[in-house]
């Protein structure tokens, strides 16, 4: 079975903790059934959802594991400051779009960078970021374009693509710039070693670049929670979802992503959702 976090209904229990017809968040992976989970499974624990407080799919997108991803990138990597400017890559995405608005939040200025018109427009219009570049539209003027939105230069760079996105963004940094390096969208298919970036330019510019893998932060889960799902509930930080249904559209959604024909967190929809109205 293919990984994957998953919301669940239980179906059947021995475990006096969970009852059936209760709701979990857990890491079943691509499949309709599962045996197993409880509370104290999973990456993050297994939590019990409660469908009045949010939609049971939040617990996959903003309330979940890319919410975590870029709230722990930004606030304990990026660590930003009033007044500073803050670029995030595939910014109209699960991850991308609570960067900006977190950042916003902080009292900086957000750029995102995403692919299409409608995803830019969506991310200044909706999500409230003071700019976005459209890397598909630009092209080859990406750096310059770039240039334009961040005109006092990147303090953080919140990177979620690399390939030539990156490229374009380097330059750009401050010196003493922070980058979270959350994703490589880009390279992950890539078969060959295109080259890195300049690390001259992180020496001279004391630019720090640090990867991170969520799951190694499990203990921030619940800071996480504290601080975000009052946002969410006051409507300041807002979300998109892109629901596929049925499993056997699992595949082909998953290639789409890597297109980038996903807009929001995409989910799979494996079964009916007594929750959704
Ligand atoms: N480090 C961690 O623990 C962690 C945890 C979760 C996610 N991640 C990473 O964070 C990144 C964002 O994840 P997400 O769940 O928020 O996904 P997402 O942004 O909802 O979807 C992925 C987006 O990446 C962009 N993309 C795809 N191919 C691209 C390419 N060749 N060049 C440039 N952009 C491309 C597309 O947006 P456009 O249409 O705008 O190009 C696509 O919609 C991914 O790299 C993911 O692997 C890391």
């Amino acid at each position: 079975v293919i990984v994957g976090g998953t919301v669940s209904q239980v179906v059947k229990s021995r475990n006096p903790a969970v009852k059936e017809g209760e709701y979990i968040a857990d890491y079943a992976g691509w499949q309709s059934y599962s045996v197993g989970g409880g509370p104290g499974g999973g990456v993050f624990g297994v939590n019990k959802l409660d469908p009045n407080m949010a939609p049971i799919s939040t617990a996959l997108s903003v309330l979940g594991m890319p919410g975590m991803t870029a709230w722990h990138g930004l606030m304990n990597i990026g660590k930003p400051k009033p007044g500073e400017t803050v670029a995030v890559s595939a910014a109209s995405g699960a991850v991308g779009s609570m960067v900006g608005q977190l950042a916003k939040l902080k009292g900086c200025r957000a750029v995102g960078i995403a692919g299409g018109k409608d995803k830019c427009d969506y991310v200044v219009k909706e999500l409230g970021f003071d700019a976005c570049v459209d890397y598909k539209a630009e092209g080859a003027n990406l750096h310059k374009a770039l240039a334009a939105a961040a005109p006092k230069g990147i303090d953080i760079y919140f990177e979620n693509v690399g390939g030539a996105v990156q490229q374009a963004v380097l330059p750009l940094l401050n010196d003493f710039a922070r980058v979270p390096l959350c994703g490589m969208i880009s390279q992950y298919n890539a078969t060959e070693f295109t080259g890195g970036p300049n690390w001259a330019m992180l020496l001279i510019k004391r630019i720090m670049v640090q990867g991170f893998i969520v799951s190694d932060h499990a203990d921030q889960t619940g800071k996480f929670f504290a601080e975000v799902a009052p946002l969410i509930k006051a409507g300041k930080i807002k979300y998109r979802e892109d629901i596929v249904k049925g499993i056997d559209k699992a595949p082909a959604a998953f290639i789409g992503l890597l297109k980038g024909k996903n807009f929001g967190k995409l989910l799979v929809q494996v079964s009916d959702d007594p929750t959704r109205k």
